[in-house]
């Protein structure tokens, strides 16, 4: 593993702990009580604040700021400019330090380009916001949030694509072949469990998105 990579226009933080092989680009800020974990990456203009907490392999798209009261588990992906938010009713003239709210989003959640998650709420593993989005309540894993307010529109595999349950409420993701049970409202991967890393053939996407759905 090699030591961690600034660009020469970031700025970290004396305090900050950035862990081996993660990658921060132009003009991005880690700030001092930031603990980020392995193998990340951070696009151009990013912040991290103080106090944020993200694990390994998490991926952060250019212009997304991090703030304090936030917790990101592995594999999350943060699409362009999505937006994190720390306080609910947020008033220049009133201090609410140390009133940050907490917003987690778990391991393997994609929130697409220019969503916003208002704070307080989690997002479960594998979750995924699609575009736009505005997500003000919590979600449980795999969930397709769609739209503002976020509705759940159904539900996403650990590869990204839609899964469509049959009667028995069995589903088959069309990418990687794992099966996944919908019991209670609730997704559950039936082949591999939602906290092992996927094996390494798995790992490389080569049709199209458009390709699944054909
Ligand atoms: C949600 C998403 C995965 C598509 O899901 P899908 O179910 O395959 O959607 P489809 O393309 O089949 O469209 C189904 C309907 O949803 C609408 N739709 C698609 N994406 C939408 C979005 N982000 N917000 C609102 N509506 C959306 C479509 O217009 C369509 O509406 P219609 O039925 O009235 O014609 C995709 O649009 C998306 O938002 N991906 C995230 C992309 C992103 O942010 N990437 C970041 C890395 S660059």
């Amino acid at each position: 593993m090699a030591a961690p990579y600034y660009h020469s226009t970031a700025v970290i933080d004396e305090g900050a702990c950035v862990g081996n092989d993660t990658r921060v680009w132009h003009f991005s800020h880690v700030c001092a009580g930031a603990k980020i974990g392995e193998g990340c990456s951070f696009g151009q203009n990013t912040m991290v604040a103080n106090g944020v907490i993200i694990g390994n392999n998490v991926k952060v798209q250019n212009n997304v700021a991090i703030y304090t009261g936030t917790e990101i588990e592995d594999d999350v992906f943060l699409g362009p400019s999505c937006v994190l938010t720390n306080v609910s009713n947020p008033r220049s003239q009133i201090v609410r330090r140390g009133l940050y709210e907490r917003t987690l989003i778990r391991r393997g959640a994609t929130i697409g380009a220019n969503a916003t998650i208002v704070c307080g709420v989690t997002l479960g593993r594998y979750a995924f916001v699609a575009a736009g989005a505005v997500v003000a309540k919590d979600f449980s894993d795999y969930t397709l949030v769609v739209g503002v307010p976020g509705r759940d529109e159904g539900w996403m595999s650990r590869h990204g694509h839609r899964l469509h349950f049959d009667r028995l409420g069995r589903a088959t993701c069309p990418e990687s072949g794992y099966e996944y049970i919908l019991q209670e409202d609730q997704v559950r991967c039936l082949t591999l469990s939602e906290e092992e890393a996927l094996p390494d053939d798995l790992t490389v996407g080569e049709r199209s998105y458009d390709e699944f759905k054909k």
